[in-house]
């Protein structure tokens, strides 16, 4: 690989590993696409990139600007590296439970931490932004849920990627959070591969998957309505918290990829696909794995009793 000049030019063109030994049905293949190997390790490496660039190109941001975000974890970390090699001052409001390795990544990097309520989760780090941003109309605001870069990114860079290492796909699955990815990648498949099939994991409405919502819950993004939101979708799979601890785990124990939480759910929402799947009918199910599993250590999630990491699951926001 060619030397290159900012670490932010190594965002993008993760690899894919073929895990179809954790395939319920022999006829379908399934792919992860490892968007952990991102520098700030995790897929929001290319929002954030893709935002930071629109607001400079736009000249909302320039030199001195301070930038605010809601984030209870990747996109804030992402944001983070970006504003460090960049020069510009982040603040980033953080729901006070999050893991401990997610405030000081934030740290390292430089980024002011402003605490929210953890009881009201990230939809109260979301509702503090607004207001403060608000009050200061000179802070730039670039807010995920609702900016056109963000699926933007997903439908120039993480679609044709896919297409590329994997072109037989026939089944795409992904988790939703601010519905990015799926949009994205989903307007690019059904454009470019329109049988390709697209489905969304989400957690029940009222439980907790970390990184995901479920669009029940009353909030939609912004993102998602823009962009076609259900007639891009071919369907959900729901999927409970304690399934994305199991799937998480297995990913590790027989796969060897030590993921994040979300990705055991997105894992879990692929084999559900595969299980629906005629016996004998070829497919190929590529789904994404969000982020690598360090920031999540001191949870216990990987080492720890399943049923007592479950039942701490209302303390502890593990994205
Ligand atoms: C760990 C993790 N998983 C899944 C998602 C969902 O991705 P998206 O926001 O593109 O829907 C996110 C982001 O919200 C995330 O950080």
């Amino acid at each position: 690989m060619a030397v290159v000049s900012s670490v932010t030019d190594l965002i993008g063109s993760t690899p894919i590993v073929d895990v179809s030994q954790l395939s319920p049905n022999p006829s379908v293949k399934i792919y992860a696409k490892l968007e952990g190997q991102n520098p700030a390790g995790s897929v929001k490496d290319r929002i954030a990139l893709a935002m930071v660039n629109a607001a400079e190109a736009s000249g909302e941001l320039t030199p001195g600007k301070v930038l605010i975000e809601p984030s209870s974890g990747n996109t804030g970390i992402a944001l983070a590296m970006i504003c460090r090699t960049r020069g510009y001052h982040l603040k980033i409001v953080l729901p006070e439970n999050v893991t401990v390795e997610r405030r000081q990544v934030l740290e390292a990097f430089g980024a002011e931490i402003i605490p929210s309520p953890g009881a009201e989760g990230s939809n109260g780090a979301v509702r503090l932004a607004q207001q403060l941003s608000a009050e200061n109309p000179d802070w730039v605001f670039l807010y995920q849920y609702g900016n056109e870069a963000n699926p933007t990114a997903h439908y120039t860079t993480t679609g044709p990627e896919i297409v590329a290492d994997v072109p037989e796909i026939t089944h795409f699955v992904a988790g939703l959070g601010t519905s990015g990815t799926l949009m994205g990648v989903g307007t690019f498949l059904n454009e470019t591969l329109p049988d390709v099939k697209i489905y969304a994991v989400e957690p029940p409405s009222g439980e907790r998957v970390e990184g995901l919502r479920s669009l029940d819950d009353g909030y939609v993004p912004p993102v998602f309505e823009k962009w076609g939101g259900m007639e891009i979708l071919d369907g959900k799979r729901i999927v409970r918290p304690a399934e994305s601890l199991e799937w998480t785990r297995r990913l590790v124990a027989e796969t060897g990829i030590f993921a994040g939480i979300s990705s055991g759910a997105a894992m879990a929402g692929a084999a559900k696909v595969a299980k629906k799947i005629p016996e004998g009918q070829e497919a190929h199910i590529v789904f994404v794995v969000c982020d690598g599993a360090w920031k999540y250590l001191s949870t216990g999630a990987y080492t720890d009793p399943l049923d007592e990491v479950v039942s701490r699951l209302d303390e502890v926001i593990y994205f």
